[in-house]
């Protein structure tokens, strides 16, 4: 833990002094069909695009090369389900047939490059084949997670317009079947665009009724492809600047952002940071313990751990109840795995249910080296907790959606710098950072302000939006000329520490889930009685912040507050899904407001943390503040 000794400095500054030579020789980790010759052209796209003259195929690094390369039998996924009490391996050659296999049932029903399937699947293999085999045929991938609702879903495939959607019977939450065709079929309806087919896997623990003409049995097509896909399908030749996937994410109102993935960016960064960031070798087994439906997710169990050869663990449970508070640990020492990535929201539902690690002890975590953190803050408490039961280091990384990777971090495979609390560490390679104030105007070393990456962005980051270059301008490139803006605040510290305090704009993160208040506002809004509403996420122990709804009801509406209440918690619900966690809504008469008009949300949350604040001078009537204050007692929050 040596500033000094860590080739973090020099990589750093190899990268600063010509970030094209850095890229060029990250690039030679990677098998072209046709090895990049221009490495960025600032011309072409948003703000430029990496290798736009490369030919490539994700799947090809990702499976095909390493069968190729003597790590046929070697296990590329182990699938570890405790809610289903199935455990499964999967070699890179098993992988190689299944995406054959998947490939041609796909181009089956005409899917070719550029064409996108959409997945609504919960964490089993097939969901990753399914991936690998969209990018093995050039198609586009848009994994939707599992806990959003059909309107949620129905958006989706509307802006995406798959020509299949992939799907299975059920999702297991802990011990609870959650039927998923239902939701898609609901979703169909709801949107305007309708897929040729729909695949559906039947899982054991529920059936799901198909519907005639549209729906297939998903065992029935790969046995019949079995017997002729097989070896048919090679990789299909794409450009590194194609879309491998897309993925939503919230923005802020309730429209979703399609973040674009190209092939060859996502591939030279996600290689790179393998080794460099995460210390990983070939050969070592990986696990990273998100949801396939989330960024995190498609990076580091899907696709990072694949392009390195090394095993990645597939988990299909929770941190506690699946059965108890030593999952985690249980996995790490049966698979042997060297690293471990996970929300610090995880680890908090572990340390509240066993503050004394006293299921960690019943385990052999001796390959284990590091544990990695990331989508949300990472409260100091959590990680010095961790870091006292593991005795290795633990080490917080901030990035995005839209990054696909780490913007900063500790990287341990150059050798890891001291950590300080609070702080993911240092901008990686790529990533100028820079904090600045509404002006765009640099503020000093120890300032917060808003945390901005200097244009170009590194590869792997977003080009655009799908199908949208203007709202790609307008979310990210326009308030900060020559600047990403992260939508995070923050500040560097004098070694250039980088602290990620929160959001700038309206989206919460809970449980490590990110969610857009906004478009919470829009469903209240469209309750018939509520005339006015605010949501803001507010403390939680566990899931690091939860939303909360006001609303103020229309004039002459005299049902029972509770009641009406109650359907609005069930209509966030039906909306956007279980996974927004809202269950707090409050009558208020008014809501606290500037004599401009605009909501005191910040205020508000204070009261509601239980923080000090102090009375805004612009607030219209200071006498509502108390008001928010007595109704949040009411239900028992707040000082
Ligand atoms: N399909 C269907 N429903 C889902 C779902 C899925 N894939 N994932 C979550 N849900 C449901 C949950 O069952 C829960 O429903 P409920 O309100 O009926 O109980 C709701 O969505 C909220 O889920 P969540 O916020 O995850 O709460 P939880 O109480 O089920 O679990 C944690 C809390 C902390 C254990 C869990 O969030 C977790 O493991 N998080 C860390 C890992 C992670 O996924 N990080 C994301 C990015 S790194
Ligand atoms: P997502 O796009 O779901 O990955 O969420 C991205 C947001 O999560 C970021 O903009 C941050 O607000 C937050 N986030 C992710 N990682 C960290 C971290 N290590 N520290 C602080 N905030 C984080």
């Amino acid at each position: 833990m040596d500033a000094r000794t860590s080739r973090y400095h020099e990589t750093y500054a190899h990268w600063q002094r010509d970030p094209e030579a850095f890229w060029r020789e990250a690039a030679t980790e990677i098998d072209w069909f046709e090895s990049p010759k221009t490495i960025f052209d600032p011309n072409a796209g948003v703000y430029g695009r990496w290798f736009p003259d490369a030919v490539c195929n994700t799947c090809w690094n990702a499976v095909d090369r390493h069968v190729q390369a003597g790590r046929a039998h070697q296990p590329a996924l182990i699938y570890d389900s405790p809610v289903t009490g199935t455990k499964q391996t999967i070699s890179y050659v098993d992988l190689q047939t299944k995406t054959q296999v998947m490939g041609g049932i796909l181009r089956n029903f005409g899917v070719g490059k550029g064409d996108r399937v959409l997945l609504y699947m919960p964490m089993v293999p097939e969901a990753i084949v399914a991936m690998l085999a969209c990018a093995r045929i050039g198609a586009v991938h848009s994994v939707v997670f599992g806990g959003f609702a059909p309107k949620e879903l129905a958006t989706r495939i509307d802006d995406a317009k798959p020509k299949v959607i992939l799907t299975a019977s059920c999702g297991i939450e802990t011990a609870r079947v959650i039927a998923y065709k239902p939701l898609l079929d609901a979703a169909i309806d709801l949107a305007s665009h309708k897929p040729d087919a729909c695949v559906i896997l039947q899982r054991p623990q529920l059936q799901a009724d198909l519907v005639s003409g549209r729906d297939h049995d998903w065992q029935t097509l790969w046995d019949d492809a079995l017997v002729w896909a097989k070896s048919v399908y090679d990789c299909v030749p794409v450009l590194a600047t194609d879309p491998l996937y897309i993925l939503y994410t919230s923005g802020t109102t309730g429209r979703p952002k399609g973040v674009v993935r190209d092939n060859g960016g996502h591939m030279v960064a996600l290689k790179w940071s393998m080794q460099n960031l995460y210390g990983v070798k070939p050969g070592e087994t990986w696990w990273c313990g998100s949801d396939i439906g989330w960024v995190v997710g498609h990076s580091y169990i899907v696709y990072a751990p694949l392009f390195h050869g090394a095993t990645s663990i597939l988990y299909e449970g929770k941190p506690v109840g699946t059965p108890d508070a030593g999952a985690y640990w249980r996995v790490i020492s049966e698979h042997g795995a060297v690293a471990f990535f996970t929300a610090p929201t995880a680890f908090r539902a572990i340390k509240k249910e066993d503050p004394e690690g006293k299921h960690f002890t019943k385990y052999d975590l001796s390959k284990f080296r590091t544990l990695f953190l990331a989508g949300e803050r990472a409260d100091p408490d959590t990680i010095q907790w961790a870091e006292r039961l593991l005795k290795k280091p633990v080490i917080d990384h901030w990035w995005q959606t839209e990054t696909g990777w780490c913007i900063a971090g500790n990287p341990v495979g150059l050798g890891q710098l001291p950590v300080k609390h609070g702080s993911p560490t240092v901008p990686m390679p790529g990533y100028d950072i820079r904090v600045v104030d509404d002006a765009s105007k640099e503020v000093p070393r120890g300032a917060m302000g808003s945390l901005v990456v200097k244009l170009p962005l590194p590869p792997s980051c977003l080009p655009t939006l799908w199908n949208d270059d203007a709202r790609m301008t307008e979310s990210y490139l326009a308030e900060f000329p020559g600047y990403y803006k992260t939508a995070d605040a923050g500040y560097l510290d004098e070694d250039g520490y980088v602290y990620v305090m929160g959001r700038t704009d309206d989206i919460i993160n809970v449980a490590g889930h990110r969610l857009s208040t906004g478009g919470m506002e829009e469903v209240l809004s469209g309750h018939q009685d509520v005339a006015e509403c605010a949501v803001l996420g507010i403390k939680d122990s566990l899931k690091g912040e939860v939303p909360c709804g006001f609303i103020v009801l229309k004039a002459g509406v005299n049902r029972a507050h509770a009641e009406i209440e109650q359907e609005c918690v069930g209509l966030v619900r039906d909306k956007i899904g279980p996974v927004a966690a809202f269950k707090l809504a409050i009558t208020v008469n008014r809501l606290p407001k500037t004599r401009s008009g605009k909501i005191l949300r910040g205020t508000m949350k204070k009261i509601a943390d239980g923080d000090e604040w102090s009375m805004p001078a612009t607030i219209d009537d200071p006498a509502v503040l108390d008001e928010i204050g007595s109704a949040l007692k009411s239900k028992g929050v707040g000082a």
